[in-house]
């Protein structure tokens, strides 16, 4: 495998209108970002992914786009952006963008020009169709529920969103757009950008036929993913892609992409891949509802750990995933994949042990580092996000009453990770001096930046020294994954090995203690970092709740 400049490097997401707000007005901005620059570079991180700061409405928080070469207003100025991007440089850290191409924003000048002329040429932007007999051109129901088609005014033709209707989908097949795109790409990375990740990539591939497929739900309409995933054809366009832009970059590219087969992995991610990496959201997908959130099955540790090594041994075949607990799509990692006995800071250790030492690149994202949780909604309307508030309505429709409909949203809201960075314990968590736009999570009291830089046991200098120690070990990078103990109701641990070096990660994630017998070749081997104040490794030995130790040899 050729070493890439990404290889050993780890990365940090910010949401920035939950990062920090330099203004008072109650939204994150730039130049919170940039304030906060050493509080990172402090972490250890290197690479720094932003969600997007382009101008947009905001419909779907800055995924929909209406200016591909404008700051958003309310983040601040692409001057501002410019001296990020040079702040980031002085303490060697590189920044990625969030790069959104599915669709962009029903306001960004294309669509609006498309609805003025909708046989001109810009609604070929756009996949503009005919309806059949009265009804939309198929029955797909969008991410963000309802149908994916909507009326162009004044016609009798439809417009595709495969989320919601104010992000049309851009038509791919189109070269003018395909070049249009490719140019604004260049254009990012001519001004110093390491590269992107790639928002909803698999969707770019669409079936020009549109075919029904059989009705899923209640609604008679059938998930438009079904067409993404019955369409072939969609590695042209990412290998036009990629050799139009990234690949004359050395671009750092790290894709959403959903459902793919384990046969194509070497084609997105081999060493002639289409990207650098692509997301595991294998764990998350186990909470995949048949019909929503509300009947999202729970996650039993079993399942979990024998998805996540699943993963580790198909990729390490081919490449490198980039390995999250959480993201701004998902619920936080601790109050999903602990049980609530293990939500305190040594079981938060535990999950980011296991998290930062597998092979790949681990993407931490704004408040994992201090343990930030699940906030508690006590009503719909305190939640923001669009996908949020769908989902509760066909909770809903599905015969669930208030109360456990919010409840399904309470668990699985993506505006669980959009409340605010939680950097001190009073009452605006630091974050704002104004109204915050979303609620802060109360907790900020007990769990915030503030009070654990200031204490060396925090979960903020254990993830400090969890990262530290993939810089120095290369077997944390490159070794191989072995699983162990594969059967155990209790303990999920796991050996990587580098031609004679060994490293060993073990973790009890039961309430109980577990017994584990510590492998012969480990005699004599040294602690790189537990979460308990363990001593001795020999032998047989008992491991008290949530305890998690890391060995080397
Ligand atoms: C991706 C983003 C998500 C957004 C969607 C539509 O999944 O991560 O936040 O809503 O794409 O752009």
């Amino acid at each position: 495998m050729t070493e890439k400049w990404w290889h050993d490097k780890i990365a940090y997401q910010i949401y920035p209108k939950s990062f920090l707000d330099s203004n008072g007005d109650g939204i994150g901005d730039l130049r919170g970002i940039i304030s906060k620059l050493d509080y990172i570079k402090a972490l250890g991180i290197d690479i720094i992914w932003l969600s997007p700061i382009y101008k947009s409405p905001f419909v779907d928080q800055g995924y929909d786009i209406s200016d591909y070469y404008a700051i958003a207003e309310e983040f601040g100025t692409m001057e501002e952006f410019d001296e990020l991007l040079a702040e980031a440089k002085k303490r060697n850290m590189h920044i990625i963008m969030d790069l959104v191409i599915n669709h962009c924003s029903d306001q960004h000048e294309w669509f609006r020009k498309a609805l003025a002329d909708p046989d001109g040429e810009y609604a070929d932007y756009f996949y503009f169709r005919e309806g059949k007999n009265g009804n939309p051109p198929s029955n797909y129901r969008s991410y963000f529920g309802g149908s994916c088609w909507e009326p162009v005014p004044g016609t009798d033709k439809y417009y595709l969103h495969m989320f919601a209707k104010e992000q049309p989908d851009l038509n791919w097949e189109n070269p003018i757009l395909r070049q249009k795109l490719f140019d604004m790409v260049n254009w990012w990375l001519e001004k110093g950008l390491a590269g992107f990740r790639i928002d909803a990539i698999m969707n770019i591939k669409k079936d020009l036929d549109f075919p029904d497929f059989g009705p899923d739900g209640p609604d008679g309409l059938s998930g438009c993913w079904r067409m993404i995933e019955s369409v072939d054809g969609i590695g042209e366009l990412l290998d036009d892609l990629k050799k139009n832009t990234f690949e004359k970059y050395e671009a750092f590219t790290v894709a959403e992409a959903f459902n793919l087969n384990k046969s194509e992995l070497n084609k997105f991610i081999g060493e002639n891949g289409y990207f650098s990496t692509i997301f595991d959201f294998s764990a998350q997908c186990l909470s995949d509802g048949k019909h929503g959130w509300y009947d999202s099955p729970d996650i039993t540790f079993k399942k979990w750990r024998e998805t996540i090594i699943n993963s580790q041994l198909d990729v390490q075949k081919v490449g490198f995933e980039a390995n999250i607990i959480e993201n701004h799509d998902e619920p936080r990692g601790v109050s999903r994949f602990l049980p609530e006995y293990a939500r305190n800071a040594d079981g938060t250790k535990m999950l980011g042990t296991i998290s930062v030492l597998l092979r790949g690149i681990p993407f931490i994202y704004q408040g994992q580092e201090i343990g930030m949780q699940n906030a508690i909604w006590k009503s719909v309307d305190e939640f923001n996000d669009i996908n949020t508030i769908d989902q509760y309505y066909i909770a809903r429709k599905a015969g669930l009453n208030n109360k456990d409909a919010l409840a399904a949203c309470c668990k699985m809201s993506r505006d669980n990770a959009r409340t605010p960075m939680q950097w001190d314990g009073s009452e605006k968590a630091g974050f704002t001096d104004g109204e915050p736009w979303i609620k802060i999570n109360p907790n900020c009291k007990e769990i915030n930046a503030a009070s654990q830089l200031d204490d060396l046991d925090s979960i903020f200098h254990y993830y400090q020294k969890l990262i530290a120690l993939r810089k120095e070990k290369d077997i944390i990078v490159y070794g191989e994954f072995e699983p162990l103990c594969r059967e155990d109701d209790q303990i999920f641990a796991y050996m990587r090995k580098l031609d004679e070096e060994r490293l060993l990660t073990v973790c009890n994630f039961s309430e109980q203690s577990a017994e584990f017998e510590v492998p012969a070749e480990f005699e004599g081997s040294q602690c790189l970092i537990t979460n308990l104040d363990r001593k001795v490794f020999k032998g047989k030995i008992v491991l008290k709740p949530y305890e998690a130790f890391v060995l080397y040899k």
